[in-house]
């Protein structure tokens, strides 16, 4: 079957199985490798993208069912050369280790910040707890999230 999904700006086509994973079709048609395919079980969040804004497990959703529809992934997040405050704040805080999880967690904050732009720790917790990082703890990246958010903020009230 032919699908075409808008990924990141661009209609991107290809003829399909019916049962392939919107994981593979962003890692293997426009080779956006940035979204990672963990547990696909949808337990650990590594392959989370957006979807018409909202956070969705890449590897539970069928490629079939995005046809017509945006989705986001974490290559979206830096534009000419500038990083999107969610990336700075995990640079700023060292909130990732092996990186494996910060695909799925930067879209994560990304979909939190857009919809809750001045999070409380416990909506940050809250958001991020169908991600699993083996690495930090967790306490960088809600530091990371509040740096955003605060960077976020600043940033509007100067324009
Ligand atoms: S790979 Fe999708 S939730 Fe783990
Ligand atoms: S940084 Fe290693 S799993 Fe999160």
């Amino acid at each position: 079957m032919q699908v075409t999904i808008n990924i990141n700006g661009e209609q991107v086509s290809r003829d399909i199985e019916p049962r392939m994973l919107l994981v593979h079709f962003i890692r293997e048609t426009p080779g956006l490798t940035g979204t990672h395919w963990g547990c696909d079980t949808s337990n650990c969040g590594a392959c989370v993208v957006l979807m018409d804004g909202k956070p969705v497990k890449s590897c539970t959703t069928l490629a079939a069912m995005v046809e017509g529809h945006e989705v986001r992934t974490v290559e979206s997040l830096e534009v000419d050369g500038k990083l999107d405050p969610i990336q700075q704040g995990f640079h700023e805080k060292h909130a990732l280790h092996c990186g494996f999880c910060t695909p799925g967690m930067l879209m994560t904050a990304r979909a939190l910040l857009d919809e809750n732009p001045d999070p409380t720790d416990h909506e940050i917790r809250t958001a991020i707890s169908g991600a699993i990082c083996r690495c930090t703890g967790y306490l960088n990246i809600v530091r990371a999230v509040q740096w955003a958010a605060e960077h976020e903020a600043a940033t509007k009230q100067e324009v």
